[in-house]
């Protein structure tokens, strides 16, 4: 194949790759590269432009380690993760839906009684959160895993905090024999994710905000059951109709109450999809 030009250079690519033993592998490498070449010509992109992207793909890479990743960022401000959650867990109407993992799961929090306060130290006002688990028949979840993280009153997760030792404001949790949970921690608040690298220069170049309506991250794992990654969202926060990830959803916002003592509580009742049950129907 020589005398390629930008008409036939697409064809040729896909020829070269067809021998993939693994077909899924080719059934993504092939649309990868026709949507690329597709992008490339729409645009008419520019020699300079082209090494502009690989510029800011290589600040990424050097960014990234085993506490901040760049590419999730990435595909997290560019809708990717989050179209990925969405057409993945297609559950029937009264089930929980799902929502971003985000970059700031821990593997190995600490393993605390109900009723215990996660927040073990971290900054904020005290609130309380509980709930139930249950099945799509309403059958309550008992011993399902709760494993729960959030941000400190300014907006920092334990593991963006240098030298902090400690797991704070995140903590493992069972519910009991009626799929009831309750702890202690702190009022969630809306932060703004990082944006000192190259995510953060895109970003500003792109006229848009960092910030993520105050929420709690879940994910509950139960036998039998689907794993759920969620979030709860404050129903008051002024950034809920625009998450930096696109991440929120009408059934998971909910009211956290203030209480006479200037403490919050926040309910919240989770519905688990079975395992291999079926998805919404279009
Ligand atoms: C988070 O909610 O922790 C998060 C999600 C996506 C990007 C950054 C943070
Ligand atoms: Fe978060």
């Amino acid at each position: 194949m020589i005398n390629l030009d930008h008409h036939t250079i697409t064809e040729a690519v896909l020829a070269r790759q067809a021998g993939m033993a693994d077909p899924r592998l080719r059934e993504i490498l092939d649309s990868l590269v026709k949507h690329l070449h597709a992008f490339a010509r729409e645009v008419h992109l520019t020699e300079a432009e082209w090494f502009q992207g690989i510029e800011f793909l290589t600040r990424c890479g050097h960014i990234t380690d085993d506490k901040r990743q760049e590419f999730i960022l990435l595909s997290d401000v560019l809708g990717l993760s989050m179209l990925t959650v969405a057409q993945n867990h297609d559950k029937p109407a009264g089930c929980t839906e799902a929502t971003v993992f985000g970059p700031f799961h821990v593997e190995g929090a600490p393993h605390y009684e109900l009723g215990a306060d996660i927040a073990n130290g971290a900054q904020g006002i005290a609130c309380l959160v509980r709930g139930t688990v249950r099945g799509i028949d309403g059958e309550p979840v008992a011993n399902a895993m709760l494993d729960v993280w959030q941000s400190d009153e300014a907006g920092l997760y334990d593991v963006q905090k240098p030298g902090l030792e400690q797991a704070q404001a995140r903590g493992i949790l069972h519910t009991d024999a009626q799929g009831r949970f309750h702890f202690r921690s702190i009022l969630a608040v809306p932060y703004a994710i990082p944006h000192d690298g190259p995510v953060g220069d895109l970003l500003t170049a792109t006229g848009r905000h960092p910030w993520r309506p105050a929420h709690l991250h879940f994910m509950i794992q139960a036998p039998g059951y689907e794993t759920l990654i969620t979030h709860v969202f404050r129903r008051d926060d002024p950034y809920l109709e625009a998450d930096a990830v696109f991440g929120v959803r009408q059934s998971l916002i909910a009211d956290w109450l203030p209480q006479e003592d200037g403490t919050y509580l926040v309910e919240y009742d989770f519905v688990l999809h079975p395992q291999g049950g079926t998805a919404k129907a279009e």
